[in-house]
């Protein structure tokens, strides 16, 4: 079904091919949005042509405060909705008292059930009733990404993930964020590449890899939270078995 997918849009245009899913999928596609430089590519052309997708956040209770800007001026900009998920407070209390605030620098186990309890787990409740999971992801963007395709078949979360972006350079963005006055989060002019939780990203020097500010007291080839590992992760909720796509 993939390739199937890959050769009707493979030649469109993003927006054409947002809009071809769109209806494909209907009422059960979503786009996960973090307000990085590629979300806001997405977000403008969806929000801007009024393409019937779900967009959707998850608010780990640990983003910048830059973030929480980007995402209150994309909602004036478009006047559309964005839909938040938040982590479970039972998990989040538990890690907490047992671990203390900052366990992730502890270990990588650590590190790994604080972006389980906080991202993965409400990202598979996002998917839940989800066929087709758009994402901002670029090949460019790590050694765990180079093999990106355009469209994929996802078995941990059960979806087809779509990529829109998978080809485009980092300047490919920053041209379209500009030409097109997208706005975008004010970290990145203070050489923050990657986005995501304050305590675990930093600003990068010139020169230094696009993920290098992102964990970056593990190694590269570590540099993954799980929300795109398609591995065999527990997710808990084995919702999806029964789903059934017609294309
Ligand atoms: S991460 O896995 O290392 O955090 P990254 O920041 O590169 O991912 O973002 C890649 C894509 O993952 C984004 O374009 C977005 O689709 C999705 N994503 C990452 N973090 C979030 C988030 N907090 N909420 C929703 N989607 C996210
Ligand atoms: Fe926790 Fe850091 Fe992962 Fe955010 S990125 S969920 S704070 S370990």
């Amino acid at each position: 079904m993939v390739n199937n997918l890959t050769q009707k849009i493979q030649n469109l245009s993003i927006k054409e091919q947002l809009e071809f899913l769109a209806k494909e999928f209907k009422d059960r596609i979503a786009f996960s949005i973090s307000f990085g430089q590629e979300d806001q590519v997405l977000t403008d052309i969806i929000f801007k042509n009024n393409i019937s997708i779900e967009v959707f956040t998850l608010d780990t209770g640990r983003i910048f405060e830059e973030t929480y800007k980007v995402w209150n001026i994309t909602n004036k900009k478009y006047n559309k909705k964005i839909t938040a998920y938040f982590p479970d407070k039972d998990e989040v209390e538990k890690m907490v008292k047992e671990k203390g605030i900052y366990s992730f620098y502890d270990s990588i186990e650590n590190r790994k059930e604080c972006c389980n309890i906080r991202k993965v787990y409400p990202l598979t409740r996002a998917l839940k009733n989800v066929d087709l999971w758009i994402t901002g992801l670029r090949a460019e963007q790590s050694v765990t990404r180079t093999d990106l395709a355009l469209l994929e078949e996802n078995k941990t979360f059960n979806v087809i993930k779509f990529n829109p972006l998978t080809k485009w350079t980092l300047q490919n963005v920053l041209d379209y964020l500009k030409v097109n006055n997208v706005p975008y989060n004010e970290l990145h002019d203070k050489g923050f590449l990657s986005i995501g939780c304050a305590p675990c990203t930093r600003a990068v020097k010139e020169g230094e890899d696009i993920r290098a500010g992102r964990w970056w007291w593990e190694s590269k080839d570590k540099k993954e939270c799980g929300l795109h590992i398609d591995s065999n992760l527990e997710t808990r909720n084995s919702k999806i078995t029964s789903k059934k796509i017609n294309i």
